[in-house]
């Protein structure tokens, strides 16, 4: 548990990763920017208001690839635009409540309209950490598993290690564990041959954005797993709330990708160059289904907006 107050604070534990996944970024960012504005202006409305825009420039910045990060930023800057200053730190502090309460919505329908492809029995295989600690509510990826689960349908879940933070490792297996879910662990690079043993039914995964045209930004080594599953004829669903589609954003080409420090990857001979990629790209072509909170949806998703 972190107490976060001021901007730094807030800033630094989205980058550091303490605050991860791409709806609690956003859902982080909302709050965070809130309190750091509130704690900033000392409850001041005007000073509140010559402060907006560069703490919000500020916030979007840490972290580039997850949408829900602008989304949620962006919400609240229409917000503070219709809010006359004396209103405008309760209109906020709403709305960023309102984000994280959507949050948790968001997750339960994608539980609920996820039980589809979960089977009793079922054998799902994930990567990184899409579930309950990656949002405000029980997870996307994940939300259908925990939802089996709780309904009485018996589900195991293979949780790629996810190199190089191992959010699989350490978050996956331990939020499983702790809801009783039977949970293995496998090395990034035992995924495509699990695929292939005939042990996994169908792949889910998480997204950071969802672009127009379907393509799917997700943590590195997502892509990979994508291709294996095709091989194998595995399906692979991508479970996201409507908030990391971005309909502004054309194609996967046009996402831009995090790119971290070297030291991720642990001690390396000296001089050695690194390629550290936070995120990857799947091709709609590899993507057997799109799980929202508002049911499974087929791309192009400009149409499904209206946008
Ligand atoms: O670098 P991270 O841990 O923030 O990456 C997280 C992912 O890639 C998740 O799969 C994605 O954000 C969806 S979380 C519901």
């Amino acid at each position: 548990m972190r107490d976060l107050v001021t901007l730094d604070e807030v800033i630094d534990a989205i980058r550091t990763l303490a605050v991860r996944g791409a709806p609690a970024i956003g859902v982080g960012a909302a709050i965070g920017l809130v309190v750091a504005l509130e704690h900033a202006s000392e409850g001041r409305g005007g000073r509140a208001r010559e402060l907006l825009a560069r703490y919000a420039e500020r916030l979007v910045a840490a972290r580039p690839t997850a949408v829900n990060l602008a989304w949620a930023v962006n919400r609240l800057l229409v917000v503070a635009g219709g809010a006359p200053d004396e209103a405008l730190l309760g209109a906020l502090r709403a709305d960023a409540e309102a984000i994280r309460a959507e949050d948790v919505a968001m997750c339960d329908a994608i539980g609920r309209f996820g039980l589809e492809i979960i089977p009793d029995g079922a054998r799902v295989l994930t990567h990184c950490n899409a579930g309950a600690l990656a949002t405000a509510g029980i997870g996307t990826a994940l939300a259908p598993v925990h939802v089996a689960h709780q309904e009485g349908r018996r589900v195991q879940v293979y949780a790629d290690e996810t190199r190089p933070l191992r959010q699989g490792a350490r978050l996956t297996a331990w939020e499983l564990q702790r809801a009783g879910i039977p949970v293995t662990v496998l090395p990034d690079g035992a995924a495509a041959s699990l695929l292939r043993s005939g042990a996994v039914d169908l792949v889910i995964v998480g997204a950071d954005r969802i672009t127009a045209n379907g393509d799917v930004a997700n943590k590195v080594g997502t892509y990979g797993v994508a291709l294996a599953a095709r091989a194998h004829g595995i399906p692979l669903y991508v479970a996201a709330p409507w908030s990391t589609i971005d309909v502004a954003t054309p194609t996967g080409a046009d996402i831009e990708i995090e790119h971290r420090h070297a030291d991720e990857l642990g001690e390396l001979p000296a001089g050695a160059r690194v390629w550290n990629p936070a995120f990857d790209v799947t091709p709609r072509e590899l993507i057997s289904g799109y799980l929202t909170d508002r049911g499974f949806v087929t791309p192009p998703f400009s149409d499904v907006t209206g946008v």
